[in-house]
């Protein structure tokens, strides 16, 4: 079998990883790829746009793919899976019309009202006036959001009212170009957070286990968000109690609600939770996709073959696949970034240490990596603001740690920024803890 892969970050690196671990898949397409898959056997880059309709299909046809897989939101709220679909081409990823769960706030909430799925209150608005009163009605604290899709940095957690009013003005002042041409005011959630990403079919949805990841910049859970710093999994947070709560009251309703407004969902819907302080699960957002970087700790613990779950949701059948099945023990990643990220950083940095970074009990997994061959012999180099995500495995998250930071060690570039105390929750070794504590914990 060959899988053509859309994406070029860690998340598409970890996919086409796991899809390789199974010896009937050949080979991997990436378009366009990072250093990663260039150099992970079985992988090839193609150069191409990730919104490229036409390039994409005639790639799909021509190598005679079984599937694509469309890791981004961009491309999926562009319609890339419609385009491919109407061509014949199967697709593990949703239409445009299943992506507005993350790509307009204010339908996945509207969805949700329907639904009746547990979630902040919240109301939109399209004019700054109308905002501005409801926040003076409201008061602080209060979280407000571009409507649209900004990459995650559309959400200010406003403690008092005189940031939420900046964050409204920022948003109608033209931050977020188009994504900000509405904004969501919502109530404030206290607690703490879990991803729970699962698969669908559109009929039938199955979780993956549960992940948390980091979204600040710095130790402590301080500083700007980012895309992610860094993961861990299962997430002890989620009990399995609580999972069953999350697949009966957020997951089922989600999809049977989707078919309702006759949308046919196949690929990954990703619950962003908040457990509040009375235990009880809350939707902070919907992605139509997998996390980054929780898919590079959930997909190393999974050990049915990553093919046959996407193909059964393609084929309508997920329902009829065994449960999956995982592999014993813990998984904790770390990303390596840019100095200066999530603001300004230099690109072009070599890395080395790659091949000896990666043992029995790590993975190493690129984002913003480029190959260029030289001599034959492949140099790597950076070419983004997050650059590697190494996860490490182990018996317990001490030792999953353990084995990511020796990792990590090993690896250098000039400007390597990393948190220290990735999973702090849930390791006995680290001394810092999170000072959002009260507040709410960004895990
Ligand atoms: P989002 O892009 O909607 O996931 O928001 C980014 C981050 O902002 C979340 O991961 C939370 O840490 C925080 N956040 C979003 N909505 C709320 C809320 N209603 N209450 C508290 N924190 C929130
Ligand atoms: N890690 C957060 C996300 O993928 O949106």
């Amino acid at each position: 079998m060959k899988i053509l892969v859309v994406g070029n970050g860690g998340r598409e690196h970890a996919i086409a990883k796991t899809l390789l671990r199974n010896p009937v898949i050949t080979q991997v397409l990436c378009v366009p790829g990072n250093g990663g898959t260039a150099t992970t056997d079985g992988c090839q880059n193609i150069a191409m746009g990730v919104k490229d309709f036409t390039g994409i299909s005639r790639l799909a046809l021509t190598h005679g793919v079984s599937f694509v897989v469309i890791g981004p939101e961009d491309p999926l709220a562009a319609g890339v899976a419609d385009s491919l679909r109407s061509q014949g081409i199967a697709v593990f990823g949703p239409n445009k019309d299943g992506a507005q769960l993350e790509a307009s706030k204010a339908w996945a909430k509207e969805l949700m009202a329907e639904a009746n799925i547990p979630t902040a209150q919240s109301a939109s608005f399209d004019d700054l006036d109308g905002a501005i009163a409801y926040l003076d009605q409201q008061g602080a604290p209060i979280v407000i959001k571009a409507d649209g899709l900004a990459a995650g940095k559309g959400v200010t957690v406003a403690m008092d009212l005189e940031t939420a009013k900046d964050a409204v003005k920022e948003v109608f002042g033209g931050k977020f170009g188009e994504a900000g041409s509405s904004v969501l005011i919502e109530e404030f959630m206290a607690g703490r957070e879990a991803s729970v990403l699962a698969f669908t079919d559109g009929k039938t949805i199955r979780p993956l286990v549960a992940a948390q990841d980091h979204k600040r910049v710095g130790e402590g859970d301080t500083g700007p968000n980012t895309g992610g710093m860094g993961a861990y999994g299962p997430a002890p947070l989620v009990t399995p109690e609580l999972m069953k709560t999350v697949e009966t009251k957020i997951l089922e309703p989600v999809i049977q609600t989707l078919a309702k407004r006759n949308i046919d969902y196949c690929g990954i819907v990703y619950a962003g939770l908040m457990i509040t302080p009375d235990g009880s699960p809350k939707v902070v957002e919907f992605n139509c996709r997998f996390g980054d970087p929780e898919t590079q700790v959930v997909l190393p613990l999974l050990e049915t073959p990553l093919h046959q779950i996407m193909q059964a949701c393609i084929d309508g059948k997920l329902g009829q696949i065994p449960p999956f099945q995982w592999r014993s023990g813990c998984a904790g990643c770390v990303v390596s970034a840019s100095g200066g990220y999530p603001g300004s950083y230099e690109k072009g940095k070599v890395i080395m240490g790659l091949d000896a970074a990666e043992t029995e009990s790590t993975q190493v997994f690129h984002a913003g990596t480029k190959s260029t061959s030289s001599d034959g012999s492949p140099t790597v180099t950076t070419d983004g603001g997050r650059v590697l995500a190494v996860t490490g495995m182990g018996e317990d998250f001490d030792q999953a740690f353990a084995a990511a930071y020796k990792s990590l060690g090993a690896i250098a570039f000039d400007g390597a920024y990393y948190r220290r105390d990735i999973g702090y929750q849930v390791r006995s070794t680290t001394e810092i803890k999170s000072d959002h504590a009260g507040v709410a914990e960004q895990d």
